[in-house]
C-alpha cells in the first residue's frame, strides 16, 4: 500500500507580539493565572497588513522554495478567519506565491478542526494521484473582544504542510476516529468581527468530543493506548492540552505521562491560540523538541468548536530530522517586535472587516508578503521581495 503523508512542514506568525504579564498587571490579575492557569506566556498580535493570507504566503513560501510548484495541484486552505464570504484565501496565496493555472484551490471551515479535514482529504487525493502532491494551509487570527475572560487566549499563525507519498515527515495512519455534535461552545457570527464564546461550555464540549473521538477510533481499528507513544492535542490555550491528556488517562485507564505532550506547548505558549493552525504548531514543536522520533508513532486530537473531536496518529519516518526547520522556527518566533499593552489594544482597536470604503495600508510589517488595502471593495496583496 502506498505511505502517505506529511513531507515537509513549515510556519510563519503575526511580526508582533504581547506579553501576557503585562496584560495580566493591565487587569489587575495575578499572571500566574495566564502563565500557570492557562499555560501561555504570549500571544501573537498581527500589524494592519497583516492576515491569514499573508501569514500563510510565508508559512507556505520555503515549501515551494525547496521542492518547487510543479507537483502542487491543490491547495487546501483551512481557516475560521476567512476575509471573503466567497472567495477562497487560497486564490490569494496561489496568486502570491506564482502557482500554475492548473492548480484546484478552495477554502475550508469548521472552527479550530478544519485543518484535519484539509489533511484527510489531501491523503485521498494522494492515495489516487501519488504523483500529485497536496499543500495544505492552515491560518487563523484569534480575535475576541478586550476585557473578557477569553482576551489572554488570543494569537495568530500558519501551518503549511506538504501532503504526498512516501512522505520525509510522518505517514499518516488510516485509522481515524470522529465525533460531532450541535453545541454553542464557540461561534462568529457573519456579522461579528469576534468570536462569541461560552468558556466553560467550551472546555466541556471539548472534552467531551475527545472521548467520543477516542471510542470511535478505537472502535475502527485504531492503535491501542499502550502503543501511542507521544499526544499532540489541540491547544487554545496550552493548559487545555494538559487538561485533554488527562481526561484521556482517566477514560482509557492508561498510566499517560505528562512527559508524553509536554513538548508540544513550546510553541504555541508563545503564539496563543492559532485556532486550525494550533494542532499542526503543537506537531512541530514535538518534531523540533524531541532528541529522535524515528518509528515513534504519535495521536492527534483535533477539535473544532461547534462542534468536530478527530482522533488519529501519525508514524516518524526514518530519516525525518533532515526535513525539519528547527532553526527557521525558532528564528520567526524570536524576531517578533515587543508590543505594550496600549500599542496592542490600539491595533485591536484599529482592526477593520469593512471594505465599503477604499482603503491603502502600508507594508510595514517585515514579512514579504501584505495586505496592502481594499479597493472597490477588493481585498489586495502585495509580495515586497519579488
Ligand atoms: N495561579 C495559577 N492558576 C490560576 C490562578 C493563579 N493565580 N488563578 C486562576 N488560575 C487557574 C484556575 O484555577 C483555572 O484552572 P483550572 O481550569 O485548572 O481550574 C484557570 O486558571 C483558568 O481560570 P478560570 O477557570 O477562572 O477561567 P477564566 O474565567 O479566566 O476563563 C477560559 C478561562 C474559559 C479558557 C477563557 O479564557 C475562554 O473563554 N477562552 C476562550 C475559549 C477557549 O479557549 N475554549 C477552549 C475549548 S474550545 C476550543 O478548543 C476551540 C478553540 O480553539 C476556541
Amino acid at each position: 500500500m502506498t505511505v502517505v503523508g506529511i513531507h515537509d512542514l513549515s510556519i510563519a506568525t503575526a511580526s508582533r507580539f504581547l506579553d501576557l504579564a503585562l496584560l495580566a498587571e493591565r487587569a489587575g490579575i495575578d499572571p500566574d493565572k495566564y502563565r500557570i492557569g492557562l499555560g501561555q506566556d504570549q500571544m501573537s498580535v498581527p500589524a494592519p497588513d497583516e492576515d491569514i493570507v499573508t501569514m500563510a504566503a510565508a508559512a507556505a513560501m520555503p515549501i515551494v522554495e525547496r521542492h518547487g510548484a510543479s507537483g502542487i495541484r491543490t491547495v487546501l486552505f483551512a481557516t475560521e478567519s476567512g476575509v471573503d464570504q466567497s472567495k477562497s484565501a487560497a486564490v490569494f496565496v496561489h496568486e502570491l506565491l506564482g502557482l500554475d493555472p492548473a492548480t484546484r484551490v478552495v477554502e475550508l471551515k469548521q472552527a479550530c478542526y478544519s485543518a484535519t479535514a484539509a489533511l484527510q482529504f489531501a491523503l485521498g487525493i494522494v492515495a489516487r494521484q501519488p504523483e500529485e502532491s497536496v499543500l495544505v494551509i492552515a491560518a487563523d487570527v484569534a480575535r475576541y473582544a478586550v476585557d473578557t475572560a477569553a482576551e489572554p487566549t488570543q494569537g495568530a499563525g500558519a501551518v503549511a504542510m506538504l501532503v504526498t507519498q512516501d512522505p520525509a515527515i510522518a505517514e499518516v495512519e488510516p485509522a481515524t476516529g470522529i465525533h460531532t455534535a450541535d453545541v454553542d461552545d464557540f461561534w462568529r457570527p457573519n456579522d461579528s468581527d469576534t468570536a462569541v464564546v461560552n468558556g466553560k461550555l467550551s472546555i466541556d464540549a471539548y472534552l467531551d468530543a475527545f472521548v467520543g473521538a477516542w471510542d470511535d477510533y478505537r472502535a475502527r481499528g485504531g492503535a491501542a493506548i499502550e502503543s501511542i507513544d507521544y499526544f499532540c492535542h489541540h491547544q487554545p490555550f496550552t493548559r487545555m492540552a494538559v487538561k485533554a491528556h488527562q481526561r484521556l488517562a482517566v477514560h482509557t485507564g492508561a498510566a499517560l505521562t505528562p512527559a508524553q505532550m509536554e513538548s508540544t506547548t513550546r510553541y504555541n505558549r508563545r503564539l496563543g491560540n492559532s485556532y486550525t493552525a494550533s494542532l499542526y504548531f503543537a506537531l512541530a514543536a514535538l518534531l523540533d523538541g524531541e532528541d529522535d522520533l524515528t518509528d515513534r508513532r504519535v495521536g492527534m486530537y483535533s477539535y473544532g468548536s461547534g462542534s468536530i473531536g478527530e482522533f488519529f496518529s501519525l508514524r516518524i519516518r526514518p530519516g525525518y530530522r533532515t526535513a525539519l526547520r528547527t532553526e527557521a522556527t525558532k528564528r520567526i518566533l524570536d524576531s517578533r517586535e515587543p508590543l505594550d499593552v496600549d500599542a496592542y489594544r490600539a491595533l485591536h482597536a484599529a482592526h477593520s472587516a469593512s471594505s465599503e470604503v477604499d482603503r491603502e495600508i502600508a507594508p510595514t510589517s517585515p514579512a514579504p508578503f501584505h495586505f496592502i488595502g481594499v479597493q472597490g471593495r477588493a481585498r489586495r496583496y502585495a509580495r515586497t521581495d519579488a
